[in-house]
Parts: C-alpha cells; sequence; structure tokens
C-alpha cells in the first residue's frame, strides 16, 4: 500500500492506495457511522458495514443541489446523527462531493472519509478537501474546504466499470502528467491500453502518481490562492462544454485541454510536436480531442462558470509538457484566442 498525505489547514488527509475496502472499519472510530452512498456500492458491499446508518443517493450531477443535501441533512436528524459520529462517502465522484459537503457543515462539521470507487474518484474528486455542490447553472459556486481523513482508493473496485467511466478519470491522468510530469505522460503514451484494460499494476501506478501531484500541489496552496490553479487546466473550456454538450466530465475536459494547448501554441508558447502528442495521446484514450461547437455559445457558457473573476480568468496554459503559465485573461481575449481553435 503507498500513502500520500495532504497536510491542510482543514485537517489533515491521508489517501491510502492499494488499501482494501474490505478494511475499512479499521480506520472507523467506535462511534456511530453514516455511509453515504450510491445504489451500486449499496447493493453489493452492504456486508462490509453492518453496522452503519445507510443514507443512499440517486446518481448524476443532480445530487449535488441543495434539494439533495437538504434530504440527506433530513435523515441525519432521523437517525440522531451527532457532533462524536463519523461520516463516510463509498462511490463516485458525486458521492464524494456531496459527503464531504454535508460533513463539513451538518452540526459545523463532522469527522469524514472516503472509500472512492470509480478512477476519477481516486484521482482527483476524493482528493484535496474541496467539496462542492451546483447552484443555478453554477457548477461547484457553494461548498467547503475540509479534508478527509482518509481516502481509501481499491484499484480491485475499478474492475468492473464501464469504458466511459475509465477514460473519464483518465482524462485527469493525463491532466496531471501535462501540468506536472513528462514522464508520467510517456508511461501513458507507452501503456495506455492497459489503462483502459484496468490493469492492476498500472491502475496503481498512475493513481498513485496522480495522487502525488495532485496532493504536492494542495500542500502549498489549499484554498487555491496561486499554485493550485493549475489544476483547473482543461477545466475552463471544459466546464463550459459540459454544460452545452452531452459530454461526460473527462471528456469535456479533455476537449477543454485541447482548447487550451492550442492556445498555448498561438501565444507561441508552446510547440507544435508537443500539441501533437497531447492529440495523439488524447485520440489513444478514445477521448474527444475536437468538439463542434458554436464559439459565441459556449463563450457564454463559460462566463457563468463558478471561477468568472471580474472580467476574466485565470486561464492554465501549457509551456511545455508538465510545464504551466497560469495568465490572467479577459473573456474578449480569450474569444479571441479561440478564434481559430473553437
Ligand atoms: N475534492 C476535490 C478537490 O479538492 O479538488
Amino acid at each position: 500500500m503507498i500513502t500520500h498525505q495532504i497536510e491542510g489547514l482543514s485537517g489533515q488527509s491521508r489517501i491510502l492506495i492499494g488499501e482494501s475496502l474490505n478494511n475499512l472499519n479499521q480506520y472507523l472510530p467506535r462511534t456511530k457511522v453514516v455511509v453515504i452512498t450510491d445504489s451500486n456500492v449499496a447493493q453489493y458491499h452492504r456486508a462490509l458495514f453492518p453496522s452503519a446508518e445507510l443514507i443512499e443517493l440517486g446518481s448524476g450531477e443532480e445530487m449535488k443541489s441543495l434539494g439533495a443535501v437538504r434530504g440527506i441533512y433530513s435523515r441525519l436528524v432521523e437517525l440522531e446523527t451527532d457532533r462524536s459520529s463519523f461520516i463516510v462517502g463509498i462511490g463516485g465522484g458525486v458521492v464524494c462531493d456531496v459527503t464531504g459537503f454535508i460533513a463539513a457543515t451538518y452540526m459545523r462539521g463532522l469527522r469524514f472519509g472516503f472509500a472512492a470507487t470509480t478512477l476519477l474518484a481516486q484521482v482527483d474528486a476524493s482528493v484535496g478537501g474541496k467539496n462542492g455542490i451546483n447552484f443555478r447553472r453554477y457548477k461547484n459556486i457553494i461548498g467547503t474546504f475540509k479534508q478527509p481523513e482518509f481516502v481509501i482508493c481499491d484499484a480491485t473496485l475499478l474492475t468492473t466499470l464501464p469504458e466511459r467511466e475509465v477514460l473519464c478519470g483518465a482524462a485527469e491522468i493525463v491532466k496531471h502528467a501535462l501540468i506536472r510530469d513528462p514522464e508520467l505522460m510517456s508511461y501513458l503514451e507507452t501503456n495506455y491500453e492497459k489503462l483502459m484494460q484496468i490493469e492492476p499494476e498500472v491502475i496503481s501506478h498512475v493513481v498513485s502518481v496522480s495522487v502525488a501531484i495532485k496532493s504536492a500541489v494542495v500542500n502549498q496552496d489549499e484554498h487555491e490562492h496561486g499554485l493550485r490553479r493549475i489544476l483547473n487546466f482543461g477545466h475552463t473550456f471544459g466546464h463550459g462544454l459540459e454544460k452545452i454538450r452531452r459530454l461526460s466530465h473527462g471528456e469535456a475536459v479533455a476537449a477543454g485541454m485541447m482548447i487550451a494547448a492550442r492556445i498555448s501554441m498561438k501565444k507561441g508558447i508552446l510547440g507544435q510536436a508537443a500539441v501533437q502528442r497531447i492529440e495523439g495521446l488524447l485520440k489513444k484514450l478514445k477521448l474527444p480531442t475536437q468538439v463542434p461547437v458554436n464559439r459565441s455559445e459556449l463563450m457564454n457558457a463559460l462566463k457563468r462558470d463558478k471561477k468568472r473573476q471580474e472580467e476574466g480568468v485565470h486561464f492554465v496554459l501549457l509551456s511545455g509538457i508538465g510545464k504551466t503559465v497560469v495568465e490572467k485573461i479577459s473573456f474578449d481575449d480569450l474569444e479571441a484566442l479561440a478564434d481559430g481553435i473553437v
């Protein structure tokens, strides 16, 4: 097992790569435990936490809403959950986001941990302490910073994931390579097929390297005043695309990363060979590299993104594989830069 540690202002988090969900009980205090999960996990893994109270979420982004959260608060009251209770989120990105938000706000905060059951949750959503829900058309606009005490990343849970779900996580792994790690990029170029086939050794390596990269960034800038912005690479246009097209988060981020890479080339800081390499890897991973879309429609969607600051965004560019440059760019300039690309 490999352990990564986040030392946040909002708490300490241990991310346990290769730990088994079967050992969950070892990490739980001897108090009331409430498990928040999805129907899939509840169906297959209920026996692992026989004495815990269970709150089952429906699926999809609609769960990240005030309405859904209100229902969970009600259940917590009914279950007489108090400040000595412990909450565990077992599931994918939505379960982790909602559980973290609930645990950070109910009674001003309860102890909590995660078992991440999708690749996306293991490499991204369960790590970092940001817990957000959506409001109106804004993604993650209401939220908290609070670190889960532990995150269990059990690779055996990923073997039954549908391919689209695997690729969703793969996009965030590629992002980590592009912003911080040329070696991971080469590794993915060699091992992409094994990644798609969920080969345990490859999965364990890419999850571990991704978590190491994300933890190191979060350890330096938990509250996203500077460095942490690089984790948003590909997400400015990605979130815009996600709003206006039926794309998974990973597909939208992949296309968003290509737009950001092409903009970086247009600005003269990234060479064509690097752009072609990124495109080649994303294509191998069956992720989209271009989504036909109307530029003004996309610009309107991304202006509504929560990262809007005054009239622009801190846009993450690449100056090489593993090297980023963050620039404050106005929406007008971004639209002009996207001309010929989107
Ligand atoms: N929980 C996801 C993040 O902090 O980025």
